[in-house]
């Protein structure tokens, strides 16, 4: 089995009769997704909150009950993908552009699985350019700021235009090689007016499910 397809369907072990689930966003998250909506199918009563409109139109598209965001208070799982991830269980994460509305989701939420493969961990963040959404406005100005704090700033394009996210803001991936204390980046990150998030998710996942190259889950946490 495809190694993402096993770590998504792994990670579906955690969601139960009743439970409201966050539904993360990118390529191993869409294996999770596609396995609540065969669970779903076969009844389970499960409602979900999508953390990108990608991941709500999927979630419609396999009948999976949604909660509008403005019901939520408290998500019991949230099932997301990441980008790099460390021992410590820091993450980076909005290699998809949807980190906003998967922090504002993991925030709320009280398990949080995480789902990457083996070779997205390493000793210390920082390979994965940390993507961090400013606003539109004076984004040169931010981008100067993000420069201050060590990184190499670059705005990020799609097919030759500015990317706009699902909330019609900009991504600016910062390159940090290598970061010490997320936790204490996130803070500075997240001290500049123009910074609506950033991608470093310090002290929020509650165990990742990776795979060990030869088709077996590893679990971290
Ligand atoms: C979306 O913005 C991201 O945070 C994704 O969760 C992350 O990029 C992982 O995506 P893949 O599972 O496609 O690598």
């Amino acid at each position: 089995m495809n190694p993402k397809q096993l770590i998504g369907e792994e990670a579906t072990k955690y969601v139960k009769e009743g439970m409201i689930v966050g539904l993360g966003t990118g390529s191993t998250a869409y294996f999770a997704i596609m396995k609540i909506g065969e669970m779903v199918k076969n009844g389970l009563h499960i409602k979900g909150v999508p953390t990108s409109k990608s991941t709500e139109e999927l979630a419609i598209s396999l009948n999976i009950p949604l909660l509008p965001i403005e019901d939520v208070v408290k998500i019991d799982v949230t099932i997301d993908g990441a980008d790099e991830f460390d021992a410590r269980k820091n993450l980076v994460k909005g290699g998809g552009a949807a980190l906003l509305r998967e922090k504002i989701i993991a925030s709320v939420t009280e398990f949080y699985v995480i789902i990457a493969d083996a070779a997205k961990g390493s000793d210390y963040l920082g390979d994965f350019a940390v993507p961090v959404e400013v606003t539109p406005f004076g984004k040169e100005i931010t981008i100067f700021q993000l420069k201050a704090l060590g990184c190499v700033p670059k705005l990020r394009y799609k097919d030759d235009e500015l990317l706009v996210t699902d909330n019609q803001n900009y991504i600016v991936d910062c390159k940090f090689y290598k970061i010490e204390n997320p936790a204490e980046l996130s803070v500075k990150m997240n001290a500049i007016p123009g910074v609506v998030e950033n991608g470093l998710f310090a002290n929020m996942a509650n165990v990742i499910i990776s795979e060990d190259g030869k088709g077996s889950t590893l679990k971290i946490g």
